[in-house]
């Protein structure tokens, strides 16, 4: 038996609502299907504004731009992220400084960002892993405290809550991703949350989105002809793919509910392994409502996690690890990092294991999944 990392799941709506987008005939960016999903998820998640964009990544560039990023400026965000976060910053002039994660969430450290800040400071970059909260709180009260702008990677996070609050719309911006990997999808897609009541900020993001025009005024029938006003670049989906997302979204709880079932039963069987001391299973805070985006664990070395990743996927489980930190990656170490300067994402990120976990699983898959992890555990 195969057993993928993810698949996609797919209601029967993403057809019908495609094919009424292609019978709508406005197929580019800001047409019905967008409008549709921005309301979807401004109302569902409490959200100021929200604009789509064409990737996660995307709606981390754009904070940056709408942050004012500009050379000499440091970001703290965790090295335990993908590269979408560093390049957003990067891609201005500004600095991205990495900091530790606590071992048990694999969240940036509060602490470890109190250490960090500079006066060249500007931004953290708190990143939800797993979709599972940062400690919010205690982010918010160190850059309020410093006068810093708050930015939530929250690209795995969607429909994920902290303090009964959905994760995004905590800060002054979240970001959100619906790539192919993700919870909620549409291949490649991203939305931007604006949390500052703002009108300003709201046109300044409308513009940046819209290749530097205000188009988006236009649309609305605030001016008669758009024109170019400020930089920018081209950050808005296709109408076919928020066809897609506003299926999957309209699909949000069974979606949770059928990953949250998968987690439970990952979580009874491993717990025996974890009270031997063989492995540590992920861990929720009281305080955060999870998406159950990803299931991990991590053991004492690299080599039993190693040899636990080789023999599974022998058996046709998709296990897999992540993330390469980006302080000790290529790029890391131009920017003048050594692997030893984050011990413990280091450590972390070498033991880790993720288990395949898709809304889809049917029984027989996590069944073989869970016996091919008992056989390989019990031959160690
Ligand atoms: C933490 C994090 N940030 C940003 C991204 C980028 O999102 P996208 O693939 O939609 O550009 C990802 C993607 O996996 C991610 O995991």
């Amino acid at each position: 038996m195969i057993i993928p990392s993810y698949k996609p799941y797919l209601s029967k709506k993403e057809r019908e609502y495609v094919h009424d987008a292609l019978e709508r005939g406005q197929i580019s960016g800001d047409g019905y299907y967008t409008e549709k999903v921005s309301d979807f998820i401004e109302k569902s998640f409490g959200v100021w504004r929200v604009l789509m964009t064409t990737s996660g990544t995307h709606a981390l560039e754009m904070t940056s731009i709408l942050t004012r990023l500009e050379p000499e400026d440091e970001v703290i965000m965790p090295s335990f992220t993908f590269s979408s976060t560093a390049n957003a910053v990067i891609l201005r002039g500004a600095k991205p400084v990495f900091a530790e994660v606590n071992p048990d969430s694999l969240n940036i450290d509060p602490d470890d960002i109190e250490r960090k800040i500079t006066k060249k400071t500007k931004v953290i970059i708190p990143v939800h892993y797993a979709g599972v909260a940062c400690e919010m709180d205690r982010i918010m009260a160190i850059a309020r405290s410093h006068n810093l702008m708050v930015i939530e990677d929250a690209a795995q996070g969607v429909n994920s809550k902290y303090r009964g609050q959905y994760l995004g719309t905590i800060a002054d911006f979240g970001c959100y991703s619906f790539h192919g990997t993700k919870n909620y999808t549409c291949g490649e897609g991203g939305a931007l949350l604006i949390n500052q009541e703002s009108a300003q900020t709201i046109d300044k993001a409308e513009i940046i989105r819209q290749k530097g025009t205000n188009r988006c005024q236009f649309l609305r029938g605030d001016v008669n002809k758009y024109n170019w006003i400020d930089t920018g670049s081209s950050y808005s989906p296709s109408d076919l793919l928020m066809a897609v997302l506003l299926a999957q979204l309209e699909d949000m709880r069974v979606i949770k509910e059928k990953r949250k079932a998968v987690y439970n039963i990952y979580r009874n069987v491993l717990e025996q392994y974890e009270k031997r001391g063989i492995l540590k299973m992920m861990w929720i805070p009281e305080e955060c409502d999870p998406n159950y985006h990803i299931f991990w664990v991590v053991f004492n070395t690299e080599e039993i996690r190693d040899y636990v990743l080789t023999e599974l996927n022998r058996r046709g489980v998709s296990a897999s690890f992540h993330y390469l930190p980006l302080h000790s990656s290529p790029m890391g170490k131009n920017l003048g990092y050594k692997p030893n300067d984050l011990s413990v994402t280091e450590k972390s990120a070498r033991c880790l294991l993720r288990l395949p976990l898709y809304a889809g699983m049917t029984e027989s898959e996590i069944e073989y999944t869970m016996q091919g992890f008992k056989a390989v555990i019990g031959a160690l």
